[in-house]
């Protein structure tokens, strides 16, 4: 039903309850992440709400009515109405700092061919090929983890890993660590004021972005310039290569700025939202010591996790897809800490949505987070429990829009293979290679925005350190553990079915290829290194009664 009322006009049908809230750029009440926007109001506001005036209502953002939907019928209206009902409206600044080649500011048939172009990036062949990769950024950053004698923050430490991922995955870059690190600031200037009001003038936000973009552009044209040198001797592609291929078999060869946006736009997309979600996966892991075991033993029934140790071999695409357990603890994470509140579309004509109409010209927000948190398809809601997506429950199966945390229709996440992928290496690593708890007494509380993350994860020195890493000896509690462990009378077989594992000096996370050494010795009857005489720092784990 098309209404020729005006935009300002209180729409027909049901009445529009208002409560005005209003965001502010700049001063942190709006962010915006990736894609996706989210506003300030938490989500106890819009659940009263959602109780008062139902699944659609109205609120205020920046001043302008908001139109908030939740519940999947609602949701897949407006999701499967992108460039009929509903197309994406981005601020000024954003549209300007992404670039008119990016998805974001791409509509109908031009985002359709992009979409098409960017396709084979995120292909099962490409995923391939990229694992490795993806695997050595993981463990790299564990290691450093590990080596660290303070407490990590996770939700900082999660941020850089994230975004090394996408540069040695999607880009292949080979940078050094000084070369990353100024990129990484780089970016991160970027990110801050992708949201900025579009006042070009010294000192601005708006500028500081500009300056972030050009220099990130002038760093990645400099890159694929040199793009031949690099891959020499390289057995994978990254995606940026694939990129480039995918484009001239479409017919489409990509321009140097063609390129340059659209990387940017793929690590912009895949930073804060990957990052947020490996900051609740390790939290969930923490916090669920059954799952973990859980997880340790479907790694162990599959060969990946033997003897205590992750067999590099076993971990290829199909295997690790194939981990079903594993695939319900990451969807699970992504139900109940679900990164992305939500996206925001504009009504490109009026229509009705649960008996309320929505005029031209209005912004539409549907929630992600909402409809995860009301849908009935869940058993009790707010419980961290996997097992509902096993095989026997499958709570998902009862339509695709009452889980989303992708997204869907034409706009939904292009990463989210990767995503997963990568969430589930980590979740690999973490159980089958690394120990860890957290370092403060309680877990930090979650807040929403920009993405969802721990409070305590957010900048800023100790004590505002959070969710933390910490090297057990040095608290004097592996050797209570020891002990304990000691007066139990617990065997080797006894602690790895218990997923307890050697710490070696370093912290939490242990030295696994000296565990599997000597693992390796005890099992195999190879002799014992400390016997053999080698020095503790190359054995690493071995100070632990062994
Ligand atoms: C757990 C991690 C991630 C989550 C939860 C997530 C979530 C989302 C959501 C909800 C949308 C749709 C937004 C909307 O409807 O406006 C989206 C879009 C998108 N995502 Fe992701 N994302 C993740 C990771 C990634 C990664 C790793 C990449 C790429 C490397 C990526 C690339 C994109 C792109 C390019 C779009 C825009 C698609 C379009 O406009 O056609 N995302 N993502």
């Amino acid at each position: 039903m098309v209404s020729k009322r005006s935009p300002n006009e209180p729409p027909e049908g049901r009445r529009l309850e208002e409560n005005t809230t209003v965001a502010l750029y700049g001063s942190g009440a709006l962010v915006v992440i990736g894609p996706c926007c989210v506003s300030l109001q938490g989500s106890g506001f819009h659940a009263s709400r959602r109780q008062k005036y139902g699944n659609v209502f109205k609120t205020h953002l920046l001043g302008r009515p908001l139109i908030r939907v939740t519940g999947a019928e609602n949701v897949r209206k407006v999701l499967m109405g992108e460039h009929n009902l509903v197309t994406v409206d981005w601020p000024q600044s954003t549209s300007t700092l992404l670039g008119p080649n990016s998805l974001a500011n791409s509509i109908g048939d031009i985002h359709r061919k992009r979409r098409k172009v960017f396709a084979k990036v995120f292909s099962h062949e490409a995923l391939e090929s990229y694992l490795p990769k993806i695997q050595q950024v993981i463990q790299e950053t564990l290691r450093v983890w590990s080596s660290n004698p303070e407490p990590v923050n996770v939700y900082r430490e999660s941020q850089r890993l994230s975004f090394h991922m996408a540069v040695r995955v999607l880009l292949g870059f080979r940078v050094s660590d000084e070369e990353m690190r100024h990129l990484f600031n780089t970016f991160q200037e970027f990110v801050d004021n992708v949201f900025s009001l579009p006042i070009d003038l010294p000192f601005t936000g708006y500028r500081k972005g500009i300056r972030a973009r050009d220099t990130l552009q002038k760093g990645i044209e400099k890159a694929i310039r040199e793009k031949p040198l690099c891959t020499q001797g390289k057995d994978y592609s990254d995606a940026l290569d694939v990129l480039i291929e995918s484009a001239k078999e479409n017919g489409a060869e990509l321009t140097m700025q063609e390129l340059k946006e659209s990387t940017i736009e793929l690590i912009f997309a895949a930073f804060a939202t990957t990052a947020s979600a490996s900051t609740s996966l390790i939290m969930q892991l923490l916090r669920h010591p059954a799952v973990l075991e859980k997880l340790r033993e479907e790694l162990r029934g599959r060969g990946i996790l033997q003897n205590g140790c992750l067999c590099e071999g076993e971990l290829r695409l199909e295997n690790i897809c194939s981990l079903k357990y594993l695939d319900c603890v990451i969807k699970e994470v992504l139900r109940l800490f679900t990164p992305v509140s939500g996206g925001y579309r504009t009504a490109v004509q009026t229509f009705e949505l649960d008996g309320v109409q929505i005029p031209k010209g209005w912004s539409v927000m549907y929630s992600i987070r909402d409809t995860h948190d009301t849908s009935a398809v869940f058993k009790d809601v707010d419980a961290f429990d996997p097992d509902r997506f096993s095989q026997e429950r499958s709570e998902d199966k009862e339509g695709r829009f009452h889980y989303l945390p992708f997204g869907g229709g034409v706009r939904n996440c292009l990463g989210k293979q990767l995503a997963t992928l990568f969430l589930r290496v980590l979740a690999i690593e973490l159980a089958g290679s690394s120990r860890f708890e957290l370092a403060t007494r309680t877990f930090p509380r979650i807040i929403t925005v920009p993405v969802l993350h721990p409070t305590d994860g957010l900048k800023g020195p100790p004590p505002f350190t959070a969710l933390t890493w910490t090297a057990k000896r040095r608290n004097g509690l592996l050797k209570k553990e020891e002990k304990e462990r000691g007066r139990a009378g617990e065997s080797e077989t006894d602690r790895e079915k218990k997923g307890i594992k050697n710490v070696g000096k370093a912290g939490v996370l242990e030295q696994r290829s000296a565990v599997c050494k000597l693992r390796a010795a005890q099992i195999e009857g190879t002799p014992h290194p400390l016997k053999e005489g080698l020095p503790l720092e190359q054995i690493g784990a071995r100070d632990n009664g062994l």
